[in-house]
């Protein structure tokens, strides 16, 4: 195993931030991920997966860990008359994954199509869009403790998955690394699932009347394409900010002055409403402060133009943080790690 010294994380983070970590280890075994975890000579180390939910503010001064475990294997093709149990290590690109699970007629995963970062990291925020979340699919994950070394089984109870939100955002932040996640698959009787308008839409601009996983890949790759940046081509975390849940009674007063505000009751008392347009109401969307910005398709994205520092990226996010509490009395949070 060969730990590097200063070695730039710009091409590990999909923002693109240039900052240093002080020492650096790419891990493809579990064995050198464990032996790493063990080291006193690095203690508490930063792991590092696709680096698609990070804002890195400054130099990392402790040893980063690329966890580049890589593996896709079926562990059970008869699981149930439909379904089969596949197991996809940690380091595994997400849209290779899915792409993976779309050639082979595998279904569950294709609304999630161009999503980026890795596999490993994709329980930990329970990753979603159009619809489907990846707890809809998840089966189990395997994960080894930071401290003990210990490996161990979650199962999807035990990941206590919400909106953006797990178990390891919470009681367990940073105390596991993920090594594989096992997702329960359809492999015929796909269950296509089209209601989110956009996708709707296209298939019906299409003339798509019977989508296969291949056309909702497509369609849900057009439409990201469409409004949300490559990060290969600009700097982006895809949404910054999560979507704000609020109370009914605030949305009632909230509703009377912006009646064109959209909205997404969840369950009978509370309302979530899409941060994307608070930021467009309060005038950010397609600002530029230098080279740090916010996306002209969709205000939810911050974007680095090219060499913005993580700090400016921040500073613009607190800006936004404080006028829309200015204007809509809600303080939205960051969804991505500020590190
Ligand atoms: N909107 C605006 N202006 C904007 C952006 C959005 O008015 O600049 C409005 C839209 O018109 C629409 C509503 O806000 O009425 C919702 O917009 P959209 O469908 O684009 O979804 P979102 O709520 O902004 C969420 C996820 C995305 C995911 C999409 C599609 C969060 C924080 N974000 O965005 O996830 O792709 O739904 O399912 O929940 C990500 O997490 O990185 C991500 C991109």
């Amino acid at each position: 195993m060969e730990v590097l010294e200063n070695v730039s994380l710009k091409k590990y983070n999909t923002f693109g931030i240039d900052v240093n970590a002080r020492y650096f280890a790419s891990v493809s075994s579990i064995d050198v991920l464990k032996e790493l975890l063990a080291d006193e000579t690095y203690p508490n180390p930063f792991i590092i997966g696709g680096g698609s939910n990070m804002l890195l503010t400054k130099d990392v001064d402790r040893l980063v860990i690329h966890c580049d475990l890589k593996s896709i294997e079926v562990v059970d093709d008869t699981f149930t008359k439909d379904e089969i149990l596949l197991k996809v290590a940690g380091g595994e690109n997400w849209h290779e994954f899915v792409l993976y699970c779309v050639n082979h007629d595998l279904g569950g995963v294709e609304n999630l199509s161009l999503i980026p970062g890795n596999v490993g990291t994709s329980p930990i925020q329970n990753i979603g869009a159009y619809g489907v979340e990846l707890k809809d699919t998840f089966y189990s994950c395997e994960a080894v403790h930071r401290a003990t070394q210990q490996e161990r089984v979650f199962t999807l109870e035990d990941c206590a998955f919400g909106y953006r939100d797990s178990v390891f955002k919470n009681e367990l932040k940073d105390q596991y690394v993920i090594t594989s996640v096992t997702f329960k698959l359809t492999k015929k009787n796909h269950k296509i699932n089209t209601e989110y308008g956009a996708i709707y839409d296209t298939l019906k601009a299409k003339e798509i009347t019977h989508p296969t996983l291949v056309d909702i890949s497509n369609v849900v790759i057009e439409i990201r394409q469409s409004k949300l940046p490559d990060p290969k081509k600009i700097g982006n975390s895809g949404s910054f900010f999560k979507n704000p849940v609020i109370s009914q009674a605030q949305f009632t007063e909230l509703r009377k002055e912006h009646t064109e505000i959209p909205f997404y009751p969840i369950g009978n008392e509370q309302i979530k409403v899409p941060a994307g347009w608070l930021i467009e109401q309060a005038g950010f969307k397609g600002k530029r402060f230098g080279d740090a910005g916010v996306h002209d398709k969709q205000a939810l994205v911050l974007v680095n133009h090219g060499n913005a520092t993580g700090a400016e990226v921040w500073g613009v996010a607190m800006k936004i943080q404080a006028a829309v509490n200015e204007m809509f009395g809600i303080k939205i949070v960051p969804e991505v790690n500020v590190i």
